[in-house]
């Protein structure tokens, strides 16, 4: 997502900036800028797309001298990606460049044009820049910093924020809460980055700043004032992967912070938000077509029963490729909502345009802001989760599935189905998955040790019930794509009907056991198999005395919590599978990241 680099020294700063920005293009971003200021001269330079565009328009600028410097990647969030919304944003004399998102900019926005302020964006950051402005007309130790803290203390969400102020020429100030920034001295000046990768060969002492952090920093020292400097470990694919040792592993780690963004400012104790959908968008709506491919066909196979469940709205699910030939019967009532990671899955643009033909309403839940699915579609509601590297999906699998369930909730909520207490439990629901994807260390290396006896057998049925059978269906997938192993998808209800053939104790069976959804029902279908010698691992909160191991979750308070920790472990165990054979876990032979051919 967005990344930050900031340096304070005497070094030529644009090269540092170009350069620190480089090292985080890895992150994904689709807009970058920097902001110099030496010799009293502020200067900002802006481009969309490549880090390349940048150096184009800043070739003939040269920053020597002391100075401070801040640089940017964006990766839309809040408007779309144009020069106007990149970062750095300017107010009358100052600077400012963010990660995260401000929840409550609109209030704030809104006072601030009161007093006068003007807003050249549509970003939720450019409000920091005007606040800290207004604010300094009254700063009394008249350092800047008492009207930096005022402005930190007004935002509510996540950031990281470094900014910058011609009245202040000699520093960087800062604040962290959620999104992660380090700080880094070094021989030729004081570097700031949002990950480590930039700051490898400037120092080696750096300072992971903990949220609540805020301050400012010149080359005067206060660096050494900070709490638990660290070395800093020069590998810098190793920092890329942040310690991880596949970006696919990196992804299902930070799962619990991409979902927190997918949710930030969209879901309150007051109510549900969906920023550029207007509420008159779903009226006249009875029915939902979810269209999609591959893992974004499993979240809508999920969404499809917290629709239906928490919305009371019929939905169908359909393969993107199977629609398209099918010669559909559309209806003008239903809304076609298109699921894609990547916004270029050609099966799923092609089923789009023939919803938009027959005129039906379409939306688009997407990871990738201005891609051909999110362009071609009525409304969108962007994932955020984040750039995937790893070809095998897991955090946008994850926040397709959340942004299915804030729908489902918003729906709930306009159609009068849900009321304030319901709408409460769903909030605090969401809260808890969410913290059930934060990934148990021990449980991870159980599955480590757990994995070596699962690289043989015949095959693999991983079986569910209700929205544990997409979630079924999606470990099988995972375990396929990376470790080639022969697995498939059932509801757990079908084995009888055919499959329960095939089971003998080099059939491995994989069972989903919620406590909290027909637990009953699955226990008696796993017991069938376990009575024809299957080989079975269930995951659950709860001892099944007739499996062969057992992966233990912590119990959850309601099935949306359950699942969220199954869907970890499930990943989690195709990861540990595959690099015990041996597999290359981000680049599984004959796949792409972004399928654009039918
Ligand atoms: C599996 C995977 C694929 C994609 C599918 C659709 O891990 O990533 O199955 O989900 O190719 O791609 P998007 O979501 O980009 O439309």
């Amino acid at each position: 997502m967005c990344g930050i680099v900031g340096y304070i020294g005497k070094k030529e700063k644009k090269e540092i900036l170009l350069k620190g920005l480089k090292e985080l293009e890895y992150r994904g971003y689709d807009s970058a800028g920097i902001t110099v200021l030496s010799d009293g001269e502020l200067k900002t330079f802006k481009a969309v797309g490549r880090i390349c565009n940048l150096e184009n328009k800043c070739a003939d600028f040269i920053s020597e001298g002391f100075g401070v410097g801040i640089g940017h990647t964006r990766w839309a969030t809040h408007g779309k990606p144009t020069e106007v919304n990149a970062h750095p944003h300017i107010a009358d004399f100052s600077n400012v460049i963010h990660n995260g998102i401000i929840e409550n900019y609109q209030e704030i926005k809104k006072l601030l044009e009161q007093k006068g302020h003007q807003f050249l964006s549509q970003t939720d950051t450019e409000v920091i820049v005007h606040l800290f402005e207004e604010y300094l007309k009254d700063d009394a130790e008249n350092n800047g910093f008492e009207a930096f803290k005022k402005t930190i203390f007004c935002l509510k969400g996540a950031y990281a924020i470094l900014l910058v102020s011609k009245k202040y020429p000699d520093r960087i100030f800062y604040a962290k809460n959620g999104s992660p920034l380090i700080v880094g001295k070094g021989q030729t000046g004081i570097f700031f980055a949002s990950s480590d990768a930039p700051l490898i060969g400037y120092t080696d002492k750096v300072v992971y700043l903990e949220d609540g952090a805020i301050g400012y920093m010149d080359d005067n020292g206060q660096f050494d004032l900070l709490k638990n400097i660290k070395s800093l470990e020069q590998n810098r694919a190793f920092a890329q992967k942040e310690g991880f040792r596949y970006f696919m592993e990196k992804e299902i780690y930070e799962q619990h912070k991409v979902l927190l963004e997918t949710v930030m400012g969209r879901v309150s104790e007051e109510g549900i938000y969906l920023e550029s959908i207007e509420d008159r968008f779903f009226e006249g709506i009875d029915e939902i077509t979810i269209c999609a491919c591959g893992t974004s066909y499993h979240a809508g196979m999920s969404g499809k029963y917290l629709l239906e469940r928490i919305a009371k709205i019929k939905t169908n699910v359909v393969i993107a490729s199977e629609f398209r030939y099918s010669e559909p019967i559309m209806r003008e009532k239903e809304l076609f909502v298109v699921i894609s990671q990547s916004g270029e899955t050609a099966d799923t643009l092609e089923a789009l345009k023939l919803a938009k033909k027959a005129h039906l309403k379409t939306l688009a839940i997407c990871n990738v802001d201005n891609s051909s699915i999110v362009r071609e579609s009525d409304a969108v509601i962007l994932t955020r989760a984040g750039i995937e590297k790893g070809v095998a999906s897991t955090k946008a699998f994850a926040t397709q599935v959340m942004v299915l369930w804030i729908l489902s909730v918003y729906m709930g909520r306009h159609k009068k189905i849900l009321d304030n207490q319901c709408f409460k439990n769903q909030v605090e629901s969401m809260i808890a998955a969410i913290r059930a994807t934060e990934v148990d260390v021990k449980l991870h290396e159980r599955l480590k040790r757990l994995s070596k006896r699962y690289l043989h057998g015949h095959g693999f049925f991983f079986i569910g019930r209700d929205i544990f059978y997409p979630l079924a269906l999606e470990g099988a997938l995972k375990l396929k794509e990376i470790s080639y192993l022969h697995a498939e998808g059932y509801p757990s209800g079908e084995m009888k009907h055919g499959p329960i053939a095939l089971v003998d104790s080099l059939l491995f069976t994989v069972a989903l056991m919620p406590r909290h959804l027909l637990y009953e029902k699955i226990k008696s279908n796993v017991e069938e198999l376990a009575a024809r010698d299957a080989t079975i691992c269930t995951i659950g909160s709860e001892i099944f005395e007739s499996a062969d191991d057992m992966i233990i979750i912590k119990e959850g308070a309601d099935y949306m919590e359950e699942f969220f920790s199954m869907m970890v472990v499930l990943q989690l165990l195709a990861l540990e599978v595959a690099i015990r054979l041996g597999n290359d876990v981000d680049m599984p032979r004959n796949l792409a990241k972004s399928v654009t051919v039918e």
